[in-house]
């Protein structure tokens, strides 16, 4: 008898079974997505960049598009076991920035966040800083602009993460014609051309880019 094929979402549901949940505090804000309809980047992404983070050693971060800071706590808890230093977070809703701060002191883990109530880009711009990483989450129009930013603010051998890669296989759709969805295909275009980046796609939730620049 023929295999059925290996069904996405029950992937999906059995990843989030291995993942340690470091303080009630990331159970909280994860019922607060489902309640709100937030796109956080969820349990397994929020562990694989904990893991990226702890792995590479990594001192000095920087998130762009943080919401209310459920992926900055995974960054923060893997800097606190690195010995310290800093996760940028960024968002220009002044509200969801003095929410994370809330929950990030909840945890004990505010004292490694640097919170920028602005546009994410510009704010990284304006960090006089180079980072051992940054994870992309803002509008997804907005990424294939970010690249040459992010090409000059990342430290050579650095780590990119980036997410929303699939839009739940949007992508793949030409008749799908927008700016979220040509953002990321434009976006994915210049990582694959690029020979500045190795760059690997990892089908976690809505597709994680792990970059690392050469
Ligand atoms: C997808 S959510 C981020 C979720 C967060 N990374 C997490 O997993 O917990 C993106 C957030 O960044 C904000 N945002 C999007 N584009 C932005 C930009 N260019 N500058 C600042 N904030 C931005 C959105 O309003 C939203 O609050």
């Amino acid at each position: 008898m023929a295999r059925k094929p290996v069904d996405y979402a029950e992937v999906q549901e059995h990843a989030i079974e291995f993942v340690n949940r470091f303080h009630s505090e990331i159970e909280l804000m994860e019922g607060i997505a489902v309640e709100e309809r937030f796109p956080i980047i969820g349990p397994v992404a929020g562990e694989f960049c904990y893991q990226i983070a702890k792995m590479s050693n990594a001192k000095k971060i920087f998130e762009l598009g943080s919401g209310y800071g459920y992926s900055t706590a995974w960054f923060a808890k893997a800097l606190e076991e690195n010995g310290g230093e800093i996760v940028h977070h960024t968002v220009w809703d002044e509200e969801l920035s003095n929410r994370a701060k809330s929950h990030l002191t909840n945890m004990k883990l505010d004292q490694f966040v640097k919170f920028h109530c602005s546009e994410a880009l510009e704010a990284l711009r304006q960090t006089d800083d180079s980072f051992d990483i940054i994870f992309m989450d803002v509008d997804k129009k907005y990424y294939p602009e970010a690249l040459p930013l992010i090409e000059a603010k990342i430290k050579k051998g650095g780590i990119l993460i980036v997410d929303n890669m699939l839009l739940r296989g949007r992508i793949f759709d030409p008749k799908r014609i927008d700016p979220t969805t040509d953002g990321v295909r434009d976006f994915a275009k210049l990582m694959q051309n690029s020979n500045k980046w190795n760059s690997t796609l990892i089908p976690i939730r809505d597709g994680i880019l792990l970059s690392t620049k050469k």
